[in-house]
């Protein structure tokens, strides 16, 4: 049997107040995945977090690391590190001070932590600041050296709970690459939280979608992408178009939906059942735009409240028959031929297979 890095079994977190935090969390994550939390605020990220780290106390539900149960092992113990949106960096000592802190806690000898010091520092550039105190470092060198603390005690797990949050945006993307491209280095496995989606789409292997202390969705970002499997991932992530309706077949793969804008066809997602509330979903960068006599296709028309260009990308509103609007982002050269001029009547259609059909929320 082959071990995970890190997996958690049926993970239950109720605050002493009463809160229920988390709420039977399972997953297992392989050595050297990048892996992304991504979800609203207060949907428990942090807590499930804190519980891995061992600093907030698992109410129910079995956590283990490498294989080893590590449940109700004391922080300080379990082979991970953590580092915090604030991260504190200790104002009265060096950024080399800072780093080897957490070696000289561990007892480590003084050669083994001057060795350990000097490698990452060269591997996070830090060396024309070893020597500098917080206040003369700039946000990016901050960030260097929280992540620096976190690596130099050299944790099976790196557990990061927005680090990123206090960057403005360049500095923030020129770090997710360089964050990337270390934890592909050092083959460390990441859970990296997140509220920003594009963040955690574009820097985890995989990604948990989590919603009111539960976990919606587990899965690569293309999949979590262009195939949610709840509303709620549906809305939350992603460019999709979204129709209500009552779903009017649902045997086979492909079922039916009729919509106060048009009767629709897709792929049938998880229970989705007859005369059951339903959803359609379909990911803007899947419609085409015209008149189309394309079999399996399912179309729309709508009329143009305002097509905003932003560079190569367009963004139309567009007025349903029900009066609904409805929000489609695409690329500039899938509307050639178009008039977008406010008014002005667009057709829209996609294929039955990539659109899914599933149950909506209002089924309680
Ligand atoms: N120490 C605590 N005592 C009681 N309730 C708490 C405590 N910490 C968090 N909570 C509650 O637990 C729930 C989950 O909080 P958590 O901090 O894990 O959310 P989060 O997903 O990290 O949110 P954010 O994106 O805002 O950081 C919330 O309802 C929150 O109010
Ligand atoms: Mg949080």
């Amino acid at each position: 049997m082959t071990d995970f890095d890190l997996e958690l079994k049926q993970i239950t977190k109720i605050y002493p107040g009463g809160t229920l935090a988390v709420e039977a969390f399972d997953l297992q994550v392989e050595k050297g995945e990048f892996l992304s939390f991504v979800g609203p605020s207060g949907c428990g990220k942090t807590t499930t977090l804190r519980m891995i780290a061992g600093l907030e106390d698992i109410t129910s539900g079995e956590l283990y690391i490498r294989g080893v149960n590590n449940t109700h092992i004391k922080a300080e113990q379990r082979p991970t590190a953590t580092i915090f949106q604030n991260y504190a960096i200790y104002p009265h000592m060096t950024v080399r001070q800072n780093i080897e802190f957490g070696l000289k806690i561990r007892k480590l000898s003084g050669s083994e932590i001057r060795q350990k010091t000097s490698n990452i520092i060269d591997l996070l550039d830090l060396g024309s600041v070893a020597d500098a105190r917080e206040t003369s470092l700039s946000g990016g060198q901050r960030q260097r050296v929280a992540l620096a603390r976190g690596l130099v005690t050299e944790p099976e797990i790196l557990l990061l709970d927005e680090p990123l949050g206090a960057l403005d945006a360049n500095l923030r993307r020129a770090i997710q690459d360089e964050l990337k491209l270390l934890q592909k280095q050092l083959n460390i496995t990441f859970v990296f939280v997140t509220h920003a989606q594009s963040e955690a789409l574009g820097m985890g292997d995989r990604i948990v979608v989590m919603n009111s202390g539960r976990v919606e969705q587990i899965g690569a970002s293309e999949d979590i992408y262009f195939n949610p499997q709840t509303p709620f991932v549906a809305r939350f992530i992603g460019k999709n178009l979204l129709f209500e309706g009552a779903i009017t077949s649902a045997s086979g793969k492909i079922g039916a939906i009729k919509t106060p804008n048009g009767q629709f066809k897709g792929r049938l997602i998880g229970n989705a059942a007859n005369n059951a509330s339903g959803l359609m979903v379909v990911p803007s960068e899947y419609i085409s735009f015209g008149k189309t006599s394309k079999k399996d296709v399912n179309t729309v028309k709508g009329n143009v409240e305002l097509a905003n260009f932003i560079s190569n990308t367009v963004i139309i509103y567009l007025r349903l028959a029900n009066g609904e609007r409805t929000k489609i982002e695409t690329h500039v050269a899938k509307l050639d031929g178009q008039d977008l001029n406010t008014g002005s009547e667009l057709n829209c259609y996609w294929d039955f297979n990539k659109s899914s059909i599933m149950l909506s929320e209002s089924n309680g």
